[in-house]
């Protein structure tokens, strides 16, 4: 039998002698087949959970909030009462009999509401470090709103040393946490600075669709199947891309949102399948004005959320620079250990894979990890094996240990070779330097990760300190418009194939495109990407070159996929650029946490799914025929 009302008795109590808040009924609900329950119908608290101090002492107030935690000293029961505001300390004296009835169901996270005398904390009692630490209320109402389970993991930041999952799957108790709850206000308060920035500078927020069609030339996408249109599919947007640059041929000139964007990509710590950008877009700019745009909005972002204050302008480096010098194009800039090219050392070395490599151009590149001699076996083998997944045949190195040094390969090295190694590395006693002799490129990539390890290695040695709060904003620039994609035997664009080529590389595009520059921006902060965008092409003529001639899609699927597009560009196109952040990754860093997960607030795991409702979920026999779909399951789950 299903529960029906069948009576209701309301209590009506008028206000205490001092605030008109507190008024409540409580409507005493019969339920058939089940026993009354009170339901209160009108709650007005009179102050939150922070508010109350000295000054408030002898009078009356109503708070509402969970039981933090409940001490018993001698049958007085002291209960730390908190909403998302902050703390109040109870008093429940057990003299008040209409109270104590109810002490049993004051468990920790239940919801109770307090009606009560504020009073001073006598001197001994005092907690300088909560806000309310000066006064305790004494109360002389209680009602319990919901008695609460046990969490099944603690409500303190020794949660995060439990499972994630089982956080995910109680997600409700574990934003409960103040310092989860303050991730969701910080979050919240980036994007009120993005938003007053962005009006104040006469971007106008424009809603862009969420069920768009599949593009090419990025990551894998989510398809949505459309039931009016049997066969057809949506894909969720990737980022807004093509829709931002439409509006600009409409004319909007400034162009901003918080948008959601979509990505079947396999998930690492900073990406996650949906996630939010702030995405960005204007016409009549050139590189320079998205330079000083953006960098006026990092100073807001900062000072509003942490009201710290940021340098601009931001130091700016070319890609190739970054790769050379630091191994990744989004080099962390908050230490240093660059790496070196050996290449003029060991121009006759003895020592076979070195001389090899260069005999054949590659490159030989080294990096000096200060400090670091004194790495154990297992410490030297994982860097090794980080070498060898990005294709290093091993890892060479030199270290210096009481004025000797050491290392498998020293005997191939001559007096001279040592004393160049010497002082190019500018090596001291206790550190090691490490060695990658290939390709350019891979050689880079290689102790670029090397780099960052080792780094980590001597932050846990405190041999270097690199602060969370010591932020580095990098400009990468000057990326090459294609890559050549050996798998596929042809050229790919490096960000996405709107982005315009440096003018004067132009004429590359068809002697030799991996020469050409393109016209991106990437905004690094603390090994970190942001962001990136680009000024775009918006010439019908140059960007059917880049589909057709240059990326070699035919000209028929050009057509279908971005046939719109070039013909938009033939109705007076302006010249414009954009840029895209991920919103999670900044609030990543401002809430100095390691993974985007803890800024999101139902976030997805490494599986792709959402605990707490178990999605994705199976779709029924009926909701597939309506959808012209049908489930082809892998053998062994079927
Ligand atoms: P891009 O693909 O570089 O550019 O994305 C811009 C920024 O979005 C963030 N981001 C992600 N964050 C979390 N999870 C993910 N899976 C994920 N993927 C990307 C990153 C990244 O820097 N339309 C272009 C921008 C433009 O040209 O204007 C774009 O989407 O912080
Ligand atoms: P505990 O650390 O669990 O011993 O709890 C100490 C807390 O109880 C402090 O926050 C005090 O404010 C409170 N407390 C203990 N005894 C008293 C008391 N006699 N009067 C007021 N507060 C007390």
């Amino acid at each position: 039998m299903s529960n029906r009302i069948v009576g209701l008795r309301i209590f009506l109590r008028s206000g205490s002698s001092n605030s008109i808040f507190q008024q409540y009924a409580h409507i005493f609900v019969l339920v058939s087949g089940g026993q009354g329950v009170f339901i209160p119908a009108l709650m007005k608290r009179t102050h939150h959970c922070s508010q109350l101090r000295k000054s408030d002492a002898g009078s009356a107030a109503t708070l509402i909030g969970w039981v933090d935690s409940v001490r018993d000293h001698g049958g007085i029961l002291f209960v730390d009462l908190r909403d998302r505001e902050g703390l109040t300390q109870i008093v429940l004296d057990p003299a008040n009999t209409t109270l104590e009835a109810q002490f049993g169901s004051i468990k920790p996270e239940s919801v109770i509401e307090v009606t009560g005398n504020v009073q001073e904390r006598i001197e001994a009692a005092v907690n300088t470090n909560l806000a309310t630490g000066e006064i305790e209320v004494h109360a002389s109402e209680l009602m319990i709103h919901n008695v609460s389970k046990t969490p099944p993991f603690p409500m303190d930041d020794t949660a995060d040393k439990t499972s994630e999952d089982l956080r995910m799957t109680y997600r409700y108790l574990d934003l409960r946490r103040t310092s989860n709850l303050n991730l969701l206000r910080l979050r919240h308060k980036t994007s009120q600075a993005i938003r007053n920035y962005m009006d104040e500078e006469t971007f106008i927020e424009v809603e862009t669709p969420m069920l768009f069609k599949s593009t090419p030339e990025g990551a894998r996408e989510f398809l949505v199947p459309s039931r009016m249109n049997p066969g057809a599919f949506y894909a969720l947007p990737q980022s807004p891309q093509q829709y931002k640059q439409m509006l600009m041929v409409a004319g909007v000139e400034r162009y901003y949102q918080l948008a959601r964007c979509f990505r079947d990509e396999d998930l690492r710590a900073d990406r996650q399948p949906e996630f939010t950008q702030l995405d960005i877009e204007l016409s009549f700019i050139d590189r320079e004005d998205m330079y000083s745009l953006i960098e006026g909005l990092m100073k807001r972002i900062w000072k509003d959320t942490l009201g710290k204050e940021i340098e601009t302008p931001f130091l700016r480096m070319s890609y190739y620079d970054a790769m050379n010098r630091f191994g990744v194009d989004k080099p962390d800039m908050r230490f240093d250990m660059e790496l070196q090219d050996c290449a003029d050392i060991f121009a006759s070395s003895e020592f076979k894979v070195f001389k090899g490599t260069l005999d054949s151009g590659g490159s030989i590149k080294a990096f000096n990890a200060k400090g670091l001699a004194d790495l154990t076996q297992g410490e030297l083998r994982g860097l090794e094996d980080s070498a060898k997944s990005l294709g290093a045949k091993g890892l060479a190195f030199i270290k210096s240990v009481g004025g000797e040094w050491k290392s498998p390969i020293l005997k191939f090295f001559s007096d001279q070779e040592k004393a160049a190694i010497e002082e190019q590395l500018q090596v001291e006693d206790g550190d090691i330097v490490f060695f990658a002799a290939t390709e350019w490129e891979r050689a880079c990539t290689i102790l670029g990760r090397v780099r960052l390890e080792a780094a980590q290695l001597l932050v846990k040695r405190e041999k270097l300190t690199i602060s969370p709060t010591d932020y580095k904003f990098l400009w990468v620039i000057e990326f090459p418009l294609m890559l050549f994609d050996e798998e596929q035997g042809r050229y790919v664009s490096s960000h996405h194939p709107f982005t315009a080529p440096v003018v004067e590389d132009i004429p590359l595009l068809d002697s030799d495109p991996k020469k050409v520059r393109g016209q991106h921006y990437d905004l690094v902060l603390n090994g970190v990407e942001l962001g990136g965008g680009s000024i775009r092409i918006h010439q019908p003529e140059l960007q059917k070159k880049v589909f057709e001639d240059v990326l070699k899609i035919p000209a028929d699927v050009v057509e279908s996929r971005f046939g719109y597009m070039l013909k938009a560009f033939e109705y007076g196109a302006p010249p414009h650029g954009g840029i895209a952040f991920g919103l999670d990754r900044i609030c990543t860093i401002l809430g100095q946490r390691s993974s985007i997960r803890d800024v999101i607030a139902f976030p997805k795991n490494q599986k792709g799914q959402e605990m707490m409702t178990q999605s994705p979920g199976i779709a029924t026999e009926k909701q597939l025929r309506d959808l012209h779909v049908k489930a082809v399951l892998p053998k062994k789950e079927s």
